[in-house]
């Protein structure tokens, strides 16, 4: 038993979709999250940037003596996970692996769509990782720039988000049955996906299907926390604590969190 809270990082507030599922399956655990919000969007940025910025969240949750990591970044994951993993001797876990498999063991047509940012696409991650397990499977990868935009403006429910949507998604329409959301950001435009795909069309959520993996590591490691009466759960960002609160509140259904703002820059183990 392990009572250390569990560290989540993400460019922004995408996290937070992995954190609501991680809350709902894995109650007795407490979560320390820092959303780099500051410097989001990371998608168009370089692997060197991508890399020395993941670093500066991983090392700021060390700070806050996580028992483990879950990149709840795509980007992050594609770029950093194997880099990191190497360094730390806690388990560090992220969302492309669990993605790829839950789509592999959906699809009925080997058709299979991932919906990303530049940097995780450029990467080819989530082809490569289906690749591995099956080559029968045809992977049509897409990025969407603007998606990440409108989640952090909180614009999900706008008309233009809708317009963005559709017209970006045109190109996937009709060519596979199983589409991965492959950004964190991606489930809080869900409905809209759906909607422009269609409803036959199975959406697999990375985020999510990464908390069956990080109960599997709670397992293994002996790591579980216990029940508690009270639970802090904290999170940080990088810049203002209002729109973060106004995304986070709703979207995890839990009011008054305790949210602070970081300085993450040039973070080091020793602060
Ligand atoms: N939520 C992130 C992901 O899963 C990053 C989005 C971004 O900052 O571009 O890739």
């Amino acid at each position: 038993m392990d009572n250390r809270p569990i560290g989540l990082l993400d460019s922004g507030v995408g996290g937070l979709t992995v954190a609501r599922e991680l809350l709902r399956q894995l109650p007795n655990e407490e979560i320390v999250y820092i959303g780099d919000t500051r410097r989001a969007p990371y998608g168009p940025r370089s692997r060197e940037q991508i890399i020395a910025f993941t670093w500066d969240m991983v090392n700021f949750l060390l700070s806050k003596n996580v028992k483990m990591i879950v990149m709840a970044c795509n980007t992050a994951t594609a770029m950093t996970l194997e880099i990191v993993k190497e360094e730390l001797d806690i388990p560090v876990i992220g969302v492309i692996l669990p993605g790829a498999s839950s789509a592999i063991q959906k699809t009925k047509t080997n058709k299979i769509g991932v919906i990303a940012t530049q940097a995780s696409i450029r990467s080819d991650e989530y082809h490569k990782t289906i690749a591995r397990k099956s080559s029968a499977i045809e992977v049509l990868s897409l990025a969407c720039p603007k998606f990440v935009s409108i989640v952090e403006s909180n614009e999900m429910e706008s008309e233009i988000a809708k317009r963005v949507v559709s017209e970006s998604l045109a190109p996937l329409v009709g060519k596979i049955d199983t589409l991965i959301l492959g950004c964190t950001h991606y489930p809080l435009l869900r409905s809209l996906i759906q909607e422009t795909m269609g409803k036959e069309v199975r959406l697999i959520d990375s985020g999510a299907e990464a908390v069956r993996d990080i109960s599997v590591l709670l397992n293994y490691f002996e790591i579980n926390a216990h029940e508690r009466k009270e639970y802090q759960h904290c999170f940080y960002t990088t810049a203002g604590v209002n729109s973060f609160r106004e995304i986070a509140e709703k979207w995890l259904n839990i009011g008054h969190l305790h949210i602070e703002h970081a300085e993450i820059e040039n973070f080091n183990k020793e602060k």
